[in-house]
């Protein structure tokens, strides 16, 4: 459940620091990426070195070295978490975390992440029960974070009440139950796909292609199958596998057989995203033995495919989503929102080859998504896999609220 999930572990000043040692080892015996975030005291309750040792990673504490002036951007650490968890939150931190007090690093990054964030207090006794505190958690919950109840029991202090730390087991088993929810919130939902290139037949042995490798399609593919959606993928010609057995591959070569694949599924359809670069253009003629070399120069009629997303766009329906991609190379935002609008899209998803890491053939991806509300969200370099997650958490949103 937890495997290859990224989370930031803040950890502040307290006595209940030390149970994080434990917490980062079972997080990363199950597969987790784990990016530890210190205040200063809470180097004194346990060492940068033990956390950076089990975490497989330095620890971050300052906004940036003073010896060579690297910068820990907290807003990146923020984008790339998939949760954040604050443990031992302390009395200090809650109260920076509820009224915004961006005075270290823990902080701004809370302040920045865009991902669930679970708090666990610690504290003693009369600490947590004072109204200061009450309030501050009551306003972190009203922000949407996650608080894990702190246990009863004996206190470091001798006294004997709530305000133990939660056990790192059972830290584990909030955040698997959180993902599990998360993981099926598509179930019961139908969606299609397009993915990979297509290939326009000059003659049995050419054909006008492009780059597309078809990763992100696919990608997009297993997560939405992943979170309980049926799936129906409709690929152009690429070198992947699908790992999951349940989404029905339907494989195409040219745009015309995917217009055909994808106007036909369409109407069934809960949503539809469609990543496929799709040839704009085709010969006229495709001829039935090879063209010969000669001499003299050649050229090739083209005439235009029919633009698919479009036509989806016309027959979409009031409960129906639809998603476009937007490869642009200058003028980026204004092209893809001209793109949005004139395919009747839901939201786009735009990469733009003047990143570097975007596009195609890459493992990465760097993606900005624009929506019909005028939404202009930009996410930072990541893996397809979790560019995928993103697009798909999107989905689940503009799905939620139709
Ligand atoms: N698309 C499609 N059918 C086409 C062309 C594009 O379904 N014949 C879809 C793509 O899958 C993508 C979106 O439309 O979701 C935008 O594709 P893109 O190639 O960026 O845009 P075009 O409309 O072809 O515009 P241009 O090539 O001029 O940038």
């Amino acid at each position: 459940m937890l495997k290859g999930k990224k989370f930031i572990l803040g950890i502040s000043g307290g006595i209940a620091a030390y149970k994080c040692a434990q917490l980062t080892r079972l997080l990363v015996k199950e597969g987790a990426e784990v990016q530890v975030i210190m205040t200063k005291l809470a180097k004194q309750f346990i060492t940068p070195l033990t956390m950076a040792t089990l975490s497989k990673r330095p620890i971050l504490v300052e906004f940036f070295n003073p010896e060579n002036g690297d910068w820990n951007s907290h807003v990146d650490s923020g984008l790339w978490a998939d949760a954040m968890i604050v443990a031992p939150a302390t009395a200090n931190t809650m109260g920076k975390m509820a009224n915004g007090i961006a005075d270290n690093l823990l902080i701004t990054t809370y302040l920045s992440a865009r991902c669930p964030v679970f708090v666990s207090p610690t504290m003693d006794l009369d600490m947590y029960q004072h109204p200061s505190t009450q309030r501050n958690m009551a306003t972190l919950q009203s922000y949407g974070n996650h608080l894990i109840e702190p246990n009863a029991g004996e206190l470091a202090s001798g006294l004997i009440g709530k305000g133990r730390m939660a056990e790192p087991e059972e830290i584990v088993e909030h955040l698997r139950a959180f993902f599990s929810n998360e993981s099926k919130d598509l179930s019961g939902k139908k969606v299609l796909v397009s993915a990979g290139p297509t290939h326009e037949k000059i003659d049995p042995v050419r054909f006008i292609g492009n780059y597309s490798s078809g990763k992100m399609g696919y990608s997009i593919a297993e997560e939405l199958a992943d979170r309980g959606a049926e799936v129906t993928l409709v690929s152009g010609p690429t070198r992947l596998d699908i790992k999951d057995p349940g989404i029905k591959r339907i494989d195409v070569i040219s745009a015309n057989e995917m217009y055909e694949a994808c106007v036909a599924h369409f109407p069934s359809m809960d949503a539809a995203i469609m990543s496929a670069a799709v040839a704009d253009y085709r010969p006229v003629k495709q001829a039935e033995e090879k063209i010969k070399r000669k001499e003299s120069a050649m050229s090739i009629e083209l005439e235009a495919n029919k633009d698919i997303a479009a036509a989806l766009g016309q027959k979409k329906q009031a409960n129906q989503v639809l998603v476009g991609f937007a490869l642009e190379t200058e003028n980026a935002i204004e092209n893809a929102q001209n793109k949005l609008s004139k395919k009747n899209l839901d939201f786009i998803v735009l990469n733009s080859l003047k990143d570097e890491g975007a596009g195609f053939n890459t493992e990465t991806n760097k993606i900005t998504i624009l929506d019909n509300q005028n939404k202009i969200e930009q996410f930072a370099l990541k893996s397809k896999v979790d560019v995928a997650r993103d697009v798909v958490n999107e989905l689940v949103l503009k799905l939620s609220s139709l």
